[in-house]
């Protein structure tokens, strides 16, 4: 029987649960030409949330360009990037290619076709390096080539990497003049780096100040987490119990992704078996297995991390912290006030400690877990 859970890429149909009432807040604001924010930590769904919204608005005529900023490397990347993106808003890509070259003069885009039929563009920066000229008109593209009546959505996925973007131009001002001037595209920013987002757009000094509406994307109501999970299961042939379901809802500590991975291997393991059900004492081996599958990049994550970053992190993992007071400190051996402060900052940048509601926790419940085993074991 094929595996009803899919977790990693952005889901929809009846991979993709809850999110009505977000989603139609989303599309009524871009609808009605507002700018949005919809920030969450990472593997809560926005990405999937918001490509959702995306068809739907596509279906209603707006021409969308989904573009990832996490993948972009640099700004010369960026800027070839992201024209290709407006470039593939018009269907006949060669007669807008003459367009885009009046547009950006002096970079003599050249256009390649990809295997796909992509188009793709080339520019060329041996006379320089680019300037906030080139960004501006990179920027203005949507709004310059657009055909149609309907606005033009754009979608910058991972928006905070913007910030990655800036060591020459000062990207964030940039952007933000561009699309305040324009009058035919709305943007959706969607970002996991809850703090450094809440800062940009929050922050009465910084560009974004005050020019989206803010959207929070939460964890999903704990009832529509066993709903789903139930009707998955059954849908794979597996009566899965109250009580199974209830544990996978708690060790993902509900967060969709780990949800979904953990509800995928004790699929698997049950069919592997040939068994029809699922009980609550198939679910630790099946988050047994999720960790082994994970043993490295966990590994990775604690290699990169100083010893009193690590520290920090253990405690954590063993019990989430409002305040490090004394009993805490004491409790986790842990170094004066300062230190964890200093190492707390890099953590939460690295976004491995999520800090929300006053309370520090790690982002990853499986990291926890593999952070929580003895370190040595003897038989
Ligand atoms: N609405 C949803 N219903 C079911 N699973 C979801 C949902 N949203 C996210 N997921 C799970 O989380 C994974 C990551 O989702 P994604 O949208 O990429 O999250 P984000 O963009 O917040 O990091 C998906 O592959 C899926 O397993
Ligand atoms: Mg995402």
């Amino acid at each position: 029987m094929k595996n009803p859970f899919l977790f990693g890429p952005p889901v929809s149909g009846d991979q993709f649960y809850d999110r009505e009432e977000l989603g139609r807040e989303l599309f009524r604001a871009v609808e009605n030409g507002t700018n949005v924010l919809l920030y969450g930590p990472r593997r809560y769904g926005k990405s999937s949330l918001v490509t959702r919204v995306a068809e739907k608005l596509r279906a209603d005529g707006h021409p969308c360009i989904f573009f990832d900023m996490m993948k972009v490397n640099s700004m010369e990347h960026f800027l070839q990037a992201y024209a290709s993106a407006a470039l593939s808003l018009q269907g006949r890509a060669t007669k807008s290619l003459s367009a885009l070259a009046r547009f950006l003069k002096g970079l003599r885009p050249k256009l390649t076709i990809g295997e796909t039929g992509e188009p793709s563009l080339e520019m060329d920066f041996s006379g320089g390096p680019p300037t906030t000229k080139t960004l501006e008109d990179v920027l203005a593209l949507p709004e310059s080539i657009r055909t149609g009546r309907k606005n033009v959505i754009v979608v910058f996925d991972e928006f905070q990497e913007i910030e990655r973007l800036s060591s020459d131009l000062p990207a964030e001002r940039i952007f933000r003049s561009v699309i305040q001037r324009q009058k035919h595209v709305n943007y959706v920013y969607l970002g996991s780096r809850t703090h450094l987002l809440k800062r940009m757009f929050t922050d009465a000094a910084r560009p974004f100040y005050q020019s989206a509406l803010v959207l929070e994307m939460e964890k999903p109501p704990r009832d529509e987490s066993v709903a789903f999970l139930r009707d998955r299961f059954r849908h794979g042939g597996i009566q899965a119990d109250a009580a199974a379901l209830e544990a996978i809802v708690d060790a993902s500590e509900n967060v969709p992704y780990y949800l979904q991975a953990l509800a995928y291997e004790a699929f698997e393991q049950a069919d592997a078996d040939g068994r029809k059900t699922l009980s609550a004492a198939d679910v630790p081996p099946a988050l047994a297995r999720c960790i082994r599958r994970m043993r490295d990049s966990f590994e990775t994550v604690v290699e990169n991390l100083s010893d009193n970053q690590r520290t920090v992190l253990s405690a954590l993992a063993r019990e989430p912290a409002a305040s490090f007071d004394t009993a805490y400190r004491t409790r986790h051996r842990l170094p004066v006030y300062t230190s964890i402060s200093s190492a707390l900052k890099v953590l939460v940048s690295k976004g491995l400690v999520e800090s929300s509601r006053r309370t520090h926790r790690l982002a990853d419940p499986f990291l926890a877990v593999w952070l929580r085993e003895p370190v040595c074991i003897a038989e």
